[in-house]
């Protein structure tokens, strides 16, 4: 009995003492941290691929995500802020952690361009539930809802398929199971959107502000 205990002890140990210090790392190795900002790349181009962007004013300051389109680019980086932490402190962001995701870029619009799941779509009719795309920003006049509402909170969680790389999920009011975020193919963009197959993706350090 007691041999038995021992190995399943110490598997329950080594599992929630690495639960605790479980964080996400950039393509150079080093933690991501929620004072600087990355690119998400698509992992297995090998940081070569295209990044995301700010694509379709539907209404002023509102967008979706889409994928860059064309030459591959790094796209628009973004900052990953955990939720439970206060906004603009520097922390190592955790893995399977709600997080607010921000496009880092200066636009004329006064509103973070914060990213949340929108029942609208790029396409005048609805897209086939029960996808669901990622907008960026909202009204000029509406601020950024702090604390965040549940259609702004993503999560990193490893991803160990084929590819290896990370993948960003939407787990809604944790009500129900958490989605992928994918990429989906329409009217010539890639559209970032609640997804049966992931985007696997690498996070790559913007250095341009240091
Ligand atoms: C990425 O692009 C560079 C420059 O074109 C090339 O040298 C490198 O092999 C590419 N990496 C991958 C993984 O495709
Ligand atoms: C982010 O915060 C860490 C810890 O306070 C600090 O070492 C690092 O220089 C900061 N990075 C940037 C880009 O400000
Ligand atoms: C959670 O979200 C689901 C799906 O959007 C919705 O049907 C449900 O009413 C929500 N529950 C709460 C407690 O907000």
């Amino acid at each position: 009995m007691k041999l038995l205990l021992i190995p399943l002890l110490a598997i329950i140990l080594s599992c929630s003492v690495g639960d605790a210090t479980q964080l996400v790392y950039d393509t150079e190795g080093h933690e991501l941290m929620s004072n600087s900002s990355y690119y998400i790349l698509p992992a297995e181009e090998g940081g070569n691929g295209s990044g995301l962007v700010m694509s379709y004013e539907w209404r002023r300051c509102n967008y979706f995500v889409a994928q860059v389109q064309g030459k591959p680019k790094d796209g628009i980086p973004v900052v990953f802020q955990p939720s439970k932490d206060s906004l603009f402190s520097a922390v190592a962001v955790p893995l399977s952690t709600d997080v607010m995701i921000t496009f880092h870029i200066n636009t004329v619009c006064v509103q973070f361009m914060f990213w949340h799941i929108s029942d609208e779509s790029p396409s005048s009719t609805a897209s086939s539930p029960p996808r669901q795309h990622v907008a960026a920003g909202k009204d000029e006049d509406a601020d950024m809802p702090f604390p965040p509402t549940p259609d702004m909170l993503f999560r990193i969680e490893r991803h160990n398929g084929e590819t290896k790389g990370y993948k960003l999920v939407f787990c809604g009011n944790g009500t129900g199971p958490c989605e992928n975020l994918g990429l989906h193919a329409f009217k010539g963009e890639n559209w970032l959107t609640t997804s049966a197959s992931p985007l696997v993706v690498a996070f790559k350090k913007d250095h341009r502000y240091e």
